[in-house]
């Protein structure tokens, strides 16, 4: 967009040109955008377009047109659709990639449900479709709302997508009275081809891959457009019920076969994990000739009672997972070794490689993790690759699993350079100069100048916006650059000042290339709506080390509220009530508890998240209370042997109703289930006047909840 006409010194004629240029190039994106699902422009040019259109049509409100492009396309393109919160969340699955992953898989099961080894177990194995989730809701048979996947908790709303795709029925006979069916849209092979021709003719944007395909038809402002598309859909799962299906895995699946859903044919039952195995292999002999994408096979413990005890860890079920089929790889030469710095200081070394295409995809770049895997060793301390170091200017392998960073899985020694050295791995930051030592027990050097490294910094800002933080709409990673790098923002606090500072004035964010008034002013009330916000996910936002989103749950859950978990963690010094308190937290370790209480301790980063609190308004979070239970709020301990349950069920189970589940009696604790060999928790429990049962007790005191 260079050598534009100031819009000042434009004459009349001169600006009727421009609207029609700057009108055809907005159609044109617009297209791409919304029609094609490939985007030409980034938002800031879009934007940009936008705003000079607006800027001309002020100057000559004569010449607008009652077409024009700033009331024609009003909404933002990710504002496209409506949100749909999913009743029941729309989870991932967690992968295997060998035999010896899919017998971990089963033990664990065995173990978490304590079932021996002999007992049968019976699982499903059925092809995993490489398209994209969808979730369909049926209310007395009629197909009501269609949605998309979304972050799991929230999808988009194509209804009147579906409703075009010929694989879902919109009426069943003999379905319960409410339906989630779950699947998977995907494109055939044929199809795929066939729209690319059809692409290719009418000068439009061809797609990459069958997923991409499918995933920008489905994904269609004008339900006209996905008609047209050949999209087909496979069910596999399901969300809310109002009765069950089945009392299995797979009868639940011929139910919904039964009643007109595509099921995949190569489902079938296997008893143990060498049946899946073998079905596995049969499945990926057929892989090429199938006429569609998958990339795996998913196993799924059939008995649905079992998949009910099993339930969920934060993200995937424990009762099903993904053998994922080998990833391809591809040689190509490592042109360099960059080092990244992150959030937490982490030195991590990027392989800047030639552009090779490895499963369809361009890949350029590959994690090198740390220095022992550059030099050839494993986490252990063990040889890795046959001992083979990586160094600039070698022929490596790459490979890609899934949607994972690539790696380098070889070295081709033959072909390496004879003036070529090991990689020398910096012991300073290479963005602030810091020194970074290695701690031991570390596997990474660490940059040592905390909020003053400006990678550090922008690293931390990055996940304070992210999506599990504070998901600001409008600011994400590269505003979140663009204003560290121009002054703007240093550190969190600084955001619910922007408007404050850059609102009204000489300086004004709707004056900042690729922001107008309209991006500007949404940008201050999403900032604005977040300063009220769960207490969990400010714990996370605030990127402590070894605190993730699971661990700031629990820490919320626990302590309740923001004024109570920051006086906790002031008080935390080792040996102190608090700190015992901390460590009494089910899945609260040394490690974590030493690093929150290092954050919190006086210092820049206390003072940092002191600026933040200042600004916002944080809700507490209620223990997950269910009003028939009578263990909700209460914090109980397990100890002995469990006969009936694993600890790990009794755990999950606890929780599920409400309780809170420590590891240690303190006088906070409302009850001790002690089984036999129960040792001196019991003592300690009696000591205090804690109430005491057996696993029996337990068992009736929940047994309606
Ligand atoms: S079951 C609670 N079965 O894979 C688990 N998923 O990596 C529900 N997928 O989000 C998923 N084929 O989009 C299941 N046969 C299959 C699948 C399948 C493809 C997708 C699905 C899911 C993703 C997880």
């Amino acid at each position: 967009m260079a050598d534009l006409v100031a819009i000042e010194t434009m004459g009349k004629a001169e600006a009727k040109r421009e609207l029609a240029r700057l009108a055809d190039l907005l159609t044109a994106a617009n297209a791409a955008y919304y029609q094609d699902d490939a985007p030409t422009l980034t938002d800031a040019e879009y934007d940009a377009l936008k705003q000079r259109n607006a800027a001309i049509e002020a100057r000559f409100p004569e010449l607008k047109h009652s077409d024009s492009p700033t009331d024609q396309v009003g909404a933002a393109p990710a504002d496209g659709f409506s949100k749909v919160a999913h009743r029941v969340r729309m989870l991932s699955l967690g992968n295997a990639f060998s035999a010896d992953d899919v017998a971990e898989f089963d033990q664990s099961i065995r173990k978490y449900l304590g079932l021996g080894s002999e007992t049968p177990l019976s699982y499903t194995a059925e092809p995993k479709i490489d398209g994209l989730s969808l979730s369909l809701r049926y209310e007395q048979g009629n197909l009501v709302q269609a949605a998309t996947r979304g972050d799991g908790a929230t999808g988009e709303n194509v209804t009147a997508n579906a409703l075009t795709i010929t694989d879902i029925p919109k009426k069943l006979d003999g379905a319960p009275d409410i339906l989630e069916v779950r699947g998977e849209v995907y494109m055939a092979h044929s199809d795929f081809a066939a729209l690319n021709v059809r692409q290719t003719e009418n000068n439009a944007k061809t797609f990459a891959n069958p997923r991409n395909a499918a995933a920008g038809s489905l994904r269609q402002l004008d339900p006209e457009i996905t008609r047209a598309r050949p999209l087909r859909f496979f069910a596999y799962a399901w969300g809310e019920l109002s009765a069950p299906l089945a009392d299995t895995q797979m009868g639940s699946i011929n139910r919904l076969k039964e009643m007109g859903f595509s099921t995949n044919d190569l489902t079938a039952v296997g008893d143990g994990p060498e049946a899946l195995i073998a079905h596995y292999e049969m499945i990926e002999q057929r892989r090429a000739t199938l006429g569609y994408d998958i990339d795996g096979v998913v196993y799924k413990v059939n008995d649905l009672t079992l998949q009910n005890r099993l339930g969920f860890r934060s993200t995937t079920p424990r009762w099903a997972i993904a053998h994922k089929f080998p990833a391809e790889l591809a040689w190509t030469r490592l042109e360099n070794i960059e080092i990244q710095v992150g959030r937490t200081g982490a030195l991590s070394p990027v392989a800047r490689l030639s552009p090779v295409t490895v499963g369809g995809v361009v890949v350029s770049n590959a994690t090198l993790h740390n220095e022992d895997y550059i030099a050839g060793r494993g986490g252990k301390g063990e040889e890795i690759r046959g001992g083979k170091d990586i160094r600039i200017g070698d022929w490596v392998q790459v490979y890609r699993a899934g949607d994972v960073i690539p790696k380098v899985a070889d070295v081709d020694l033959s072909q390496r350079p004879p003036e070529s050295q090991p990689y020398d791995f910096p012991d300073t930051c290479p963005e602030c100069g810091s020194p970074a030592p290695r701690e031991p027990g570390d596997a990474v050097r660490r940059c040592t100048g905390g909020l003053i490294c400006p990678a550090q910094a922008v690293e931390k800002l990055k996940h304070f916006v992210s999506r599990a933080a504070f998901d600001i709409e409008g600011l994400g990673a590269k505003q979140v650059e663009q204003f560290y790098s121009d002054d703007w923002i240093a550190e969190p606090a600084d955001i619910f000042t922007l408007q404050d500072r850059f609102g009204t004035g000489l300086q004004q964010l709707k004056n900042r290339e690729g922001w107008g008034e309209r991006s500007a002013n949404n940008l201050f009330a999403a900032i604005a709506e977040k300063r009220t916000i769960p207490l969990n996910r400010v714990i996370f936002s605030l990127g402590i080390r070894h605190v993730g989103e699971t661990n700031a749950n629990l820490l919320a859950r626990h302590y309740g509220s923001w004024t109570a978990f920051e006086a906790a963690m002031s008080a935390a010094s080792p040996e102190s009530e608090a700190w015992r308190d901390l460590l009494g937290i089910d899945g609260v370790g040394d490690v974590m508890a030493r690093s929150l209480c290092a954050a919190f301790a006086s210092g820049p980063e206390r003072d940092a998240i002191d600026r933040l609190a200042a600004h916002l308004s944080i809700q507490d979070i209620a223990a997950p209370t269910r009003i028939n239970s009578p263990v909700a709020g209460k914090t109980v301990v397990f100890t002995g042997t469990l006969e009936k349950m694993t600890r790990a069920e009794a755990k999950a189970r606890a929780e599920s109703l409400g309780a809170k589940v420590a590891g240690s009696i303190s006088t906070k604790t409302d009850l001790l289930v002690a089984g036999p060999g129960a040792g001196s928790k019991a003592k300690k429990a009696a000591d205090l006047g804690v109430k005491i049962v057996d696993e029996d007790g337990w068992l009736s005191m929940i047994a309606d909840a």
